[in-house]
This record gives structure tokens, sequence and C-alpha cells, in this order.
């Protein structure tokens, strides 16, 4: 069986910088068209030089990979107060995207995220009336089970308060979030290949597995199933991201494991797998792509992506630029995999 994706996009994808700039971003552009790329680096993207320099680094870093044709970096700026002079400025960047609004503190790199809600109204008014997306990590400080559904009274409010802002409610974890986006027009969801597949058991209720720790953590079988649901069936709101994560080695095997999972290389073999096993390949297009152009108005770089069902062997890592990093199924095998890609 094969199946051919046009302009596969990652929603959301943390490239970092550097040494694993270098080493990942190419990794996401051998497969995809395109990526919404994460701004928590540190100090964060926060401003409009920051944003230009970070986007030229990473299609520095795409270019080897993609000669023959374009990676789209869609880049976010870290939500802060800003003016309207800043945002009518950043709007009209090519590249840019929109904001990512991180509670402080509340994962890896967010200690400059939000503290107080209040202060934020004006920028968020101002990004409504400007029409930039609005993208949520959505969870609370609160028992870790709990973080998501805590959060959905802020995406509500959010939701009602602005009608005319686009809000995403990134790597959604719960039955609740996939009920909510149903409710209002202007939410829809990012979905990651690990939430598709994980529970908490596989992350910690047999031996304790590092690489799949990441935040939100994968939650109850019946939340990962209503996400199934959602994606297999063809829910038009809802879109893949991968939140692939990648950190070094050393930082994932350790005591105080950084949170993220790797999965940029094995993302569209697993999603394919995936779906196939469902039965509901015809739906995987519009969640790697037809459903986030249609939502934003993209228009990526023509790319096709053939996969076939025949095994591929996920290496135990990739290593380059003095970094090594370990993607989720390290050594196995996975029954699909990227046959052409251009
Ligand atoms: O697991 C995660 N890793 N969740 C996030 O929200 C951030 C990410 C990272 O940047 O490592
Ligand atoms: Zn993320």
């Amino acid at each position: 069986m094969e199946i051919t994706l046009k302009a596969p996009l990652d929603m959301h994808l943390h490239l970092r910088d550097g040494d694993m700039l270098r080493l990942t971003a190419p990794l996401s552009a051998a497969h995809f068209a395109g990526a919404v790329v994460m701004p928590n680096l540190v100090p964060p993207v926060k401003d409009l030089a920051s944003l230009s320099s970070y986007a030229e680094r990473v299609q520095i870093a795409t270019d080897g990979v993609t000669k023959n044709h374009e990676f789209a970096c869609y880049m976010t700026l870290f939500f802060r107060a800003y003016s309207a002079t800043e945002l009518e400025t950043v709007r009209a960047q090519r590249n840019f995207f929109g904001i990512k609004l991180y509670p402080a503190g509340i994962t890896t790199n967010s200690a400059e995220g939000l503290v107080d809600w209040t202060a934020a109204e004006p920028t968020l008014k101002c990004m409504e009336e400007l029409g930039i997306p609005l993208l949520v990590h959505g969870e609370s400080h609160g028992f870790v089970m709990d973080r998501e559904s805590e959060f959905l009274p802020i995406y509500r409010r959010l939701a009602e308060s602005y009608p005319k802002l686009s809000i995403c409610m990134e790597h959604i974890t719960t039955a609740g979030a996939v009920k909510l986006l149903g409710e209002y027009e202007n939410l829809c969801a990012t979905i990651t290949l690990h939430h598709l597949l994980l529970t908490l058991d596989d992350v910690i209720g047999g031996s304790m597995h590092p690489h799949l720790f990441c935040k939100p953590i994968a939650k109850r079988a019946e939340d990962r199933d209503a996400l199934l649901e959602a994606a297999l069936r063809g829910n038009p709101r809802v879109m893949f991201g991968s939140d692939s994560a990648p950190h070094p080695r050393h930082a994932k095997e350790c005591c105080g494991c950084a949170a993220g999972v790797f999965t940029a290389p094995i993302a569209l073999p697993c999603l394919a797998t995936l779906f196939a096993r469902h039965g509901a390949l015809d739906h995987l297009q519009e969640f790697v792509s037809g459903n986030a152009c249609r939502r934003y108005g993209l228009t990526p770089p023509a790319r096709e992506v053939v996969l076939r069902d025949e095994p591929m062997c996920v290496p135990a890592s990739y290593r380059g630029y003095g970094q090594t990093v370990v993607p989720m199924y390290a050594g196995e095998e996975i029954p699909w995999r990227v046959v052409k890609n251009w």
C-alpha cells in the first residue's frame, strides 16, 4: 500500500538553536513542506529582530536538504505585552505566523511566560483586530493529570471574550479538550503523534521511559481515544503538530529528565501506520495539511511525500554537530517508511 501526501505540515515544532537546530531542522525539512516553529529559546523569541534572525538560521539549517524544494518556516513570537505598533510591524514580516502563549514556568524555557491575564488583555484585543493567531500551551499549575482540564475554562473565556481571535489549543491531550473544540468557531487544536499513541501507562506504568516524558503528559486511554477519533474521522478543527522537542540525550537519560518527545523523523511513517491500521488513510491528507491550510489560509510549497507499508528501522539516535538526540521508537522497527520526498 502507498499514500502520497501533498505538502505535509508540522503545525507545532521545536527546532532549538545552534548545533541542535543544525542537527534536527534537516530531519523535519526532509519530510515536511513547512512547520510552525516554536519560540521557547533561551532567551525566548520576543521581538521582531530575534524573530527575523531566528528565521534566517532555520532557513540556513534546512537549505542543504531543500535544494529541490522549499521548507516554509512559519515563525512565532513568545507572548508578552506587545504594543499595537509592534504587532503591526511583525504582522507585515514574511514568515511570521502567530504568537505562542505559555503560562509562566509551565514547561521547557517558559520562565518568562504569562503571569497576569489582565495585563494580557490589550495585546489579545489588538491581535484579534489585526488577525494574528494566538497559540496556547493550555495547562494550569495544578495536579499533573488535571492541568489541561483545569485550563479549559480559560480557553472558554478567551474564545468568548475575543470571538474573532483565532485560538489554537496546542497539543491537546484530553477528551474534554476535543469536546470544547466543537463549541466555539474560533478554536482549533493541534494533536501530536505521541498523544495519539500513548497513555500514561506507556510513560511510567512499567519501567520509566524518559524519551516518552513530555508536557502535557500523556493521559488515560479514553482521552487518547477521543484524540484518535477526532484525527481519524477527519474533524476539520484538528491539525497535526508534532511538538517534536529534541533534548540532548544526557538531558533525557538522567535524574530530572527534560520534557519532550523527539518524533520529527518518524512522524509521517507512524501517522501512516496509525491511519492505515484504522482504515482512515483517506483522512490523513486533511490532518497533516488540508485542515491547517484552510484554517490559516496557508499555501505551502508544492511537495509530495510518498509513504509505503515497508518497514523501517528507527535509528538508535541521531548524531551530528556534537549533539545526540534519541527519537521515539529508537532501535525499533516501524511498519511504514517514506519512499519518496520531493
Ligand atoms: O514536552 C514538552 N517539551 N512540552 C512543551 O510544551 C515544550 C517542549 C520543549 O520545548 O521541550
Ligand atoms: Zn511545544
